[in-house]
């Protein structure tokens, strides 16, 4: 792999290491302006304490704008795409410089965090606010940032009894390669063995 095309290494892990969850990162600059980008190399690290982590390339060789802002400000919020918002997550992984909008690019509305600064997808059914809790730089390639989650949004009609949630009705958009995505197919349920 080390001696490979890094474009054709892309491919083979994007296309192979799939469905991944997506992110929904939204972030604020130092200027104020509002920053939202999808990352599919997202997600849950730990439960307790509550870690999410997504993991941005570079672009020109520097950081994205979500990475940017996020180590800089040490708040993101990660945000679930449903299926239903697939076109405005898609809107948002526009190449574009620190001064541009997403939010206001796919016309998404804003809705305030609580305990962190990057306002939320009012849309989206689901939003962690994190604080950074770690970043990790791979030499001259991605940084991966952990978040802990502070709160969690949750849509009502997600929430069943005893603490689980309704997977199937939150309709999760996951990455494949490329253009191509998924979304949930069967749901398979399985005991664990007995130690
Ligand atoms: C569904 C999806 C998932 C993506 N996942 C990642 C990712 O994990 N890491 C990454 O660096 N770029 C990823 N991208 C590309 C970024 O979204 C894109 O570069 C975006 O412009 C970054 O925005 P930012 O500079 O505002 O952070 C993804 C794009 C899409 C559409």
């Amino acid at each position: 792999m080390q001696d490979r095309d890094p474009i054709m290494n892309h491919k083979l892990l994007t296309g192979l290491v799939a469905p991944r969850p997506i992110g929904w990162i939204s972030t604020v600059g130092e200027d104020g302006v509002l920053n939202l980008a999808p990352y599919s190399f997202f997600n849950v690290v730990s439960s307790s304490p509550a870690t999410l982590m997504f993991s941005g390339g570079r672009r020109d060789g520097v950081p994205k704008d979500s990475v940017i802002n996020a180590v800089a400000s040490g708040e993101f919020v990660a945000n679930i795409a449903s299926r239903a918002l697939m076109h405005e997550m898609n809107q948002t992984s526009i190449e574009s410089s620190l001064d541009h909008d997403e939010f206001a690019f796919a016309g998404l509305q804003a809705a305030a965090s609580t305990r962190v600064k990057p306002p939320r997808v009012a849309a989206a059914p689901v939003a962690f606010e994190c604080q950074v809790v770690h970043t990790f730089e791979l030499p001259n390639s991605n940084t991966v940032v952990f978040g802990e989650v502070l709160v969690a949004h949750v849509d009502d009609a997600l929430m069943l009894e005893n603490g689980r949630v309704d997977t199937a009705a939150l309709d999760p958009l996951a990455r494949l390669a490329g253009t191509a995505y998924a979304t949930l197919g069967e749901i398979l349920n399985v005991e664990r063995p007995e130690p």
